[in-house]
């Protein structure tokens, strides 16, 4: 790819704390985005994303040398500011050794030694980052902004207003009062790992009643201006092995549930509980937005915009007209927004003032590698369809039709937890017993958790209760398919919705068509490419390992399509003695093998 000549060459960083990621900008444009995760192997990699930088500038067309300045996501002293503040009052129990975790000076440090930049480091606050990552990316020319999340430096939440190139934030709500800690808080109760397990409980909601929503209110204090506090009686943050107090279990009365053991009624109430109560506080949060800024527009982000649920209720019931959230709300987003801040601070200019259309910001794997790596792998039983795009959609949408459960692997690589089209396994949506046979023998996943839908955008509304593009799966709705869809269909008969156009999707929109003209049927169901507890599939040796490990029927690298039966069997033989191994990342030892 030729990055375009004009402009400052500017890396956004995020690290440190989980899911690090990188992203590059070059003259106010995005040219690409990365998790370190989907590189090193390891599921959420909080290092400094080394070997995403060196991926991103490929893509960019550029090296180190390159670069005019890097942005950091967050200001490292003023962080260590509230750890020292939270971690005090525990140094006579745990020893002064414990504070030299706190390193404020490890960003620059691993930036000058690590990624070998010697130019400047642009220091951007957390939250700023958040609502620039939403605000520069919306192609709003004014609009409410809002970040919510665990905690920043010291916000947890903010109010800020973006109009044209200017970004500011009004108004703050300060840690220890923070709604995604609450949110966190209560995962942890439910057994699921905190900064991992909150979706999972999102998706356990809808098997509920709201019955502790009483006694979940108790927890957070919503104003009637629309701020919020906690009641710090019932949580203990510095406590690593859960961040309720005695009193919470208490309060709920209901033990903390232990992982892995079996999910009750109780805890599905817990769930939706904890959910109606974000659902409220959120709303009020995006009213208190809208009487700060008189805007018909609101961005979103933060880990907490991440919660689709709470997102749609936004959309229907609060009051702007256009609300987004883009792909990566999360940490790892960051880093675009730490990008744009520093191009708008070294330019005086809005970095980009298009809506951002894709999440396909990571880099792709040449078909030719493709073939050269399947040979070298030891296999040359796939199916070549080079230069025959029909006849490969034909190929894979017959499979489809039959029940077959695909990895598919085309383009570039998605940016944001969410596969959508790049890295993505498929399946036909209206099999009775697709979701419970990926779920138990393809994802390795707890059984409640659903699956979404990919559909082409053109066709939504037939099948949806939606009226606007949803591109990167951010937002939940209702199905109102004539069609039986029980694979992508939740309890509640919500379903969170990714929308396909070609303009953005290329050769998936295709797909979904192939697969529609078979069957009459224009959604598949869209799935990320891995296993439970790894991080999404990158290069053809990850498909390769995830197909193998897994109860996938077909692969598609690209213009290469590889049936199971077709798999040497050697391979087959190998791994089915072989247990993938739960919550780790693939071992350097299996890769070898290919
Ligand atoms: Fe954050």
């Amino acid at each position: 790819m030729t990055a375009p000549l004009e402009g400052p060459v500017i890396v956004g960083i995020s690290a440190h704390f989980h899911d690090s990621a990188c992203a590059v900008m070059v003259g106010g444009r995005l040219i690409a985005a990365a998790h370190e995760e989907r590189f090193t192997r390891r599921k959420q990699d909080p290092g400094i994303p080394r070997e995403a930088l060196r991926h991103c500038l490929r893509e960019a067309g550029l090296t180190i040398a390159d670069v005019d300045c890097i942005a950091y996501y967050e200001d490292p002293a003023k962080k260590l500011d509230r750890q020292l503040w939270t971690a005090l009052p525990d140094v006579p129990e745990t020893g002064p050794h414990a504070l030299f975790r706190f390193d404020a000076d490890r960003p620059r440090r691993e930036i000058r030694e690590v990624l070998g930049f010697d130019g400047p480091v642009e220091i951007v606050e957390h939250h700023l980052s958040h609502a620039a990552s939403a605000y520069y990316f919306s192609g709003f020319e004014d609009s409410a902004v809002l970040t919510v999340d665990a905690v920043g430096e010291w916000a947890t939440t903010t109010w800020g207003r973006g109009t044209g190139a200017d970004l500011d934030l009004l108004d703050e709500v300060e840690f220890p009062h923070s709604l995604g800690l609450l949110y966190s808080t209560i995962t942890g109760h439910l057994g699921f790992e905190v900064n991992e397990g909150e979706y999972k409980v999102m998706g356990l909601a809808p098997y509920g009643v709201p019955r502790y929503a009483d006694r979940v209110r108790e927890l957070i204090d919503v104003t009637a201006d629309g701020k919020f506090s906690l009641d710090l009686s019932y949580f203990d943050f510095r406590n690593p092995a859960g961040m309720g107090s005695e009193r919470l279990a208490e309060l709920l009365g209901l033990p903390p549930r232990m992982p892995e053991s079996e999910i009750e009624q109780a805890h599905c109430d817990l769930a939706r509980s904890i959910q109606t109560v974000t659902e409220e506080t959120l709303l009020a949060l995006a009213h208190r937005a809208r009487r700060l800024v008189p805007s018909d527009n609101l961005c979103m982000a933060g880990g907490v915009a991440l919660n689709v649920v709470a997102v749609r209720r936004i959309v229907e019931e609060g009051p702007f007209r256009d609300v987004f959230v883009q792909p990566a709300a999360g940490d790892a987003g960051g880093s675009l927004g730490a990008a744009a801040v520093a191009h708008r601070r070294l330019t005086g200019q809005r970095p980009s003032s298009e809506r951002m259309r894709t999440a396909l910001l990571g880099g792709a794997v040449p078909p030719s590698d493709v073939a050269r790596k399947l040979r070298a792998a030891g296999t040359d039983g796939f199916l070549d369809f080079t230069d025959r795009e029909p006849e490969l959609l034909a190929a894979v949408a017959e499979r489809l039709a039959a029940g077959k459960v695909i990895g598919w692997v085309h383009g570039r690589m998605e940016f944001g937890p969410r596969a959508l089209g790049g890295r993505s396994i498929l399946a036909d949506p209206r099999g009775a017993d697709t979701r419970d046979r990926i779920n138990a023998s393809v994802k390795m996943r707890e059984g409640f958790r659903p699956f979404a839908p990919a559909v082409l955008a053109e066709r939504a509304a037939e099948h949806f209760r939606l009226d606007h593009e949803s591109p990167f799966m951010l937002e939940t709705c209702e199905v109102v398919s004539p069609l039986d869809l029980p694979a992508i269909t939740h309890v509640d008969r919500s379903a969170r919705v990714q929308t396909v156009t070609e303009e953005a999707n290329g050769r998936f929109y295709r797909l979904i068509k192939a697969f529609d003209e078979r069957t009459g049927c224009p959604i598949l169901l869209n799935t990320s490419f891995n296993l439970r507890g790894e991080p999404i599939v990158w290069t053809p040796e990850d498909a390769l390992l995830c197909f193998l490990r897994s109860a996938i029927d077909c692969l598609v690298l690209e213009d290469f399509v590889i049936d199971r039966e077709a798999l040497p069997e050697v391979w087959r033989t190998w791994f089915e003695n072989t247990r993938p191994s739960r919550g780790s990342a693939v071992s350097d030892t299996v890769y070898t093998l290919l």
